[in-house]
């Protein structure tokens, strides 16, 4: 298994160096890795002067599978933007073309007190959203800044979706929902938007292939509320990048601890990027007290989806469980009762659960 591990910044190196340690634990009993590591992000700035300097970028199409950790830090924030390292994330997402964006929310039963919503409301949840990675308002031409004829100044951006990029995100979201409890919600705004009614009238010719799985379809705003109001409805979700951006936070924070998440970012072959769905967290950077696991979790999502080798994830995926069972966690997720572990005694504590 050939994998670029760009660590990134902030917590990044941190918790990257726990899944590696988790990873190698594996290669005992087996598992054979080729990691190679490259700067990206504010590290990739700072090596080269590019968020996603060519030496990563090649490693990363090079490889079968690309490891990340985290981008950014208050250091970068003045960089014009194309040198800010949210531009490397972008870039290498539209570079590698990893269009369907795998991003789940599952509620660990030992961690249901950490959820800001009542344990009723959220205990057993397990949903998966597939949000489009490549497209949108976050890609769409024209955009720009410009002064209009009465000499104000103006911001533009252009939400776009072709039908092959809708066609080709929509099966991932069908296919998801086949391998799970056989129901798909796909989130639009088709009471204001073109680009959504172009969006409803795919899923909804997609939907006659698929009569297997139930299909819904909600407006974004009404999804956000559900969301918060009765989220155990959901199973998969499936919707474009700007509105999957917005509903995956406020989805993941359900769970209790956004430090808990991983995701996996997929081309059309199999091949991703996998990283924890948390930011780079710089306040708390350095100090060994992140939560590795959204990583740790990641590399499992990778075993699945780029290497096909469940049983690797399960292990990976049963020993993260087995740890929680145990009473250890860190301090995102700490309560009374339980033991706080630093970043390396959580990898440390996996490993031994290995
Ligand atoms: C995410 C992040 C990125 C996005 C940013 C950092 C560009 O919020 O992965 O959800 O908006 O896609
Ligand atoms: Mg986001």
């Amino acid at each position: 298994m050939k994998i670029a591990v760009l660590a990134g910044d902030g917590i990044g190196p941190e918790i990257m160096a726990q899944a590696l340690k988790v990873l190698r634990a594996l290669g005992k009993d087996g598992l054979k890795l080729e990691l190679e590591e490259a700067p990206f992000g504010g590290a990739g700035y700072d090596a080269h002067g590019d968020p996603l300097p060519d030496v990563t970028l090649k490693l990363a199409r090079e490889a079968e599978a690309v490891m990340c950790g985290s981008v950014g830090g208050p250091k970068y924030d003045a960089l014009p933007r194309p040198q800010r390292p949210e531009q490397g994330l972008l870039r290498i997402r539209k570079a590698l073309g990893l269009f369907a964006n795998l991003r789940p929310a599952l509620l660990y039963p030992e961690l249901v007190g950490a959820s800001t919503l009542k344990p009723e409301v959220v205990s057993g949840l397990d949903i998966m959203i597939v949000r489009e990675l490549t497209g949108d308002i976050y890609f769409g031409e024209p955009r720009g800044r410009r002064t209009n004829a009465a000499g104000e100044r103006e911001g533009y951006d252009t939400m776009h979706y072709a039908e092959s990029e809708i066609v080709r995100i929509v099966e991932v979201g069908f296919q998801t929902a086949l391998k799970r409890n056989k129901k798909l919600c796909s989130v639009d705004k088709e009471n204001v938007l073109e680009t959504s009614r172009l969006w409803r009238e795919v899923v909804t010719g997609l939907g006659k292939k698929y009569p297997q799985v139930e299909l819904s379809h909600m407006y974004v705003d009404n999804a956000a509320m559900q969301l918060v109001r009765n989220p155990k409805q959901f199973d998969v979700m499936v919707t474009g990048n700007m509105f999957g951006d917005i509903l995956s936070d406020a989805a993941s924070m359900l769970t209790g601890s956004i430090g808990m998440l991983p995701s996996a970012s997929l081309d059309a072959t199999g091949k991703g990027l996998y990283e924890p769905i948390h930011g780079s967290a710089p306040d708390i950077a350095g100090k060994n007290i992140a939560n590795p696991l959204a990583t740790i979790l990641s590399s499992a999502m990778m075993m699945r989806y780029t290497f096909n080798q469940d049983k690797w994830a399960q292990r990976i995926e049963a020993a993260v469980k087995r740890v929680l069972a145990q009473g250890y966690r860190t301090a995102d997720i700490y309560e009374a009762g339980t033991q706080k572990l630093g970043t390396q005694e959580m990898g440390d504590a996996v490993v031994a659960a290995l």
